[in-house]
């Protein structure tokens, strides 16, 4: 694509037009990376959700498709919503849906039906009932067909739970290859509760087990992903991430949507965090994002050997549609490949770029370095409206001679009275953003603050930083992967300067890898 309106994205993925939210059925099938999203074809605004849909060869330029599942009866007179679910492809056709040997991809999702009424089926639905239904494709994913005569699969909570059936969406459906079955996690959002089913042809669904509440209980709980991973990447040790939304109830710090996970295990019937994953009082969380815009996270389904790729949306409820953007709003995170390993003695998730990224930016790096940068600036000229940069530096306790903080000034006005920061505060140990100068930060008042975490030097002492920064975003993973910190910005489109910022003394063995925008191509 070749966008050029103020704050359109260049790497990453933003609908031609209209209001986008949730990745919903992130699938890999045939060479194709398959990008569904909660969209309303009719406006800016969140309403008549529907599944919008993009394709990709490599997950860096993507083409957009025609609707999916377009909201039943738009524009007039909408009767059933299509909220976020997930999609996999039915390999062995067990749900029976292929036909001449086309496998059949077939994607689960949250009816929303606004009013009652009898479905096609003949079931009967409540107003503002949420209910999981499927639809199936034998086109690759071109086209749809909802499974109306049996729709929704999973009609009712269990009897438990009937009162939560306006609050029950959002099913992530896998295969699980030890037990031979399909797994869908499904939120009861107001109650902090996952509920797991299973099934053996995506038709039938029986009841499994229940997850919740644990950790953050702030706002609801949504968008659950459940999917396993090696440690180390050893295949003989497996654990299992349950990730989920919760909105508003984000990290400290910040105000709105939020995303936490959980490090356990899954025996084909339930999932048990491990214990040092729980922290009984909820006195904090496992945040897989400490910034505000990072939510809805999800994960690509039949990926190769063990991968893991994730996006999330990339904005937050509580301002979400009053970003100034037009005639889109929002955009998904760069994708970011997962994995487990060791650091400081705990099992811990990481997120790494996906290597695809190195070839949007161009094929060129510039780098530099200083044995020490001294106290105050030094200019790195313009490096245009996107790019990557990746910083290290020695790690120290501050006193008189060195640096209190060490900061790159990313997207800045040529006096940098515009401008974000993103560094680190060698007293706390902690990487931050800063986006309170950032650009129009007046559509809404908590927009304009700082995100911070707590962030060890890896084992050769040094801070690691990795920034992506396109034309309305910053995105930093630190040391490892071990944080991350996603952050919208609407910066002027002449504030394109960079410089580095060393505060209250020096900082030593500074390195600094760039790679800017070149001139795009489709
Ligand atoms: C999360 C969410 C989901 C729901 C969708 C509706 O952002 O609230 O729980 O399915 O958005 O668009």
């Amino acid at each position: 694509m070749n966008y050029t309106e103020p704050h359109r994205p260049q790497y990453h993925f933003s609908p031609k037009k209209n209001w986008m939210n949730d990745p919903s059925g992130l699938l890999y099938h045939d060479g194709t990376y398959h990008l569904f999203f909660q969209y309303n074809p009719g406006g800016i605004e969140w309403g008549n959700m529907s599944w919008g849909h993009a394709t990709s060869e490599d997950l860096t330029h993507w083409e957009e498709q025609p609707v999916a599942l377009l909201a039943r009866g738009y524009p007039n007179d909408v009767t059933e919503m299509f909220f976020t679910g997930s999609a996999v492809a039915d390999v062995n056709n067990t749900s029976g849906f292929g036909v001449d040997g086309k496998i059949p991809l077939v994607a689960m999702y949250t009816s929303m039906y606004p009013i009652n009424q009898t479905l096609p089926s003949g079931k009967y639905v409540l107003a503002e009932q949420q209910s999981q239904s499927i639809a199936y494709s034998l086109d690759n994913g071109m086209t749809w067909t909802t499974y109306d005569t049996e729709n929704p699969v999973i009609h009712n909570p269990p009897s438990t739970y009937a009162s939560e059936y306006q609050n029950f969406r959002d099913p992530f459906v896998f295969w699980h290859d030890e037990t031979q079955k399909w797994i869908a996690v499904t939120a009861f959002a107001e109650i902090h509760k996952l509920f797991l089913w299973s099934s053996d042809n995506l038709l039938d669904w029986s009841p499994l087990s229940e997850f919740g509440p644990k950790n953050a209980v702030g706002g609801v709980w949504e968008c659950p992903n459940l999917f396993p991973l090696s440690v180390n990447d050893d295949e003989s040790t497996t654990k299992w991430v349950l990730v989920l939304g919760l909105n508003p109830g984000g990290p400290p710090g910040t105000v709105g949507s939020g995303t936490q996970y959980f490090i356990g295990d899954f025996n084909g019937t339930a999932f048990t965090p491990d214990s040092e994953s729980v922290h009984p009082e909820n006195e904090t969380a496992n945040w897989l994002d400490w910034g505000p815009d990072f939510y809805a996270a999800a994960s690509y389904n039949g990926l190769p050997g063990g991968e893991r790729v994730q996006l999330a949306w990339m904005n937050n409820w509580q301002y979400g549609a009053a970003i100034p953007t037009d005639p889109w709003r929002s955009a998904m995170t760069v994708p970011r490949r997962l994995s487990l390993k060791m650091v400081g003695g705990k099992i811990t998730l990481l997120q790494r770029p996906h290597e695809n990224l190195q070839g949007v930016m161009g094929h060129r790096d510039v780098s530099h370095s200083w044995h020490s940068v001294s106290e105050g600036s030094v200019d790195l000229g313009s490096l245009g409206k996107a790019f990557h940069v990746s910083l290290s530096f020695a790690d120290h306790d501050s006193d008189n001679r060195h640096a209190s903080e060490f900061a790159i000034a990313v997207r800045a006005s040529s006096g940098f009275s515009q401008q974000t920061l993103v560094g680190y505060n060698f007293t706390s140990k902690e990487v931050f953003v800063d986006r309170r100068k950032s650009g129009d930060v007046s559509f809404d008042g908590t927009f304009g603050s700082i995100y911070h975490t707590a962030l060890s030097a890896c084992p050769d002492g040094r801070v690691n930083l990795e920034i992506f920064v396109d034309w309305s975003s910053v995105e930093v993973l630190g040391g490892q992967g071990e944080v991350s910190l996603t952050s919208q910005i609407f910066p002027d489109g002449n504030s394109t300067n960079a410089r580095l910022v060393s505060t209250e003394g020096s900082t030593r063995d500074v390195k600094l890898q760039l790679r800017a925008e070149t001139a795009h191509e489709s």
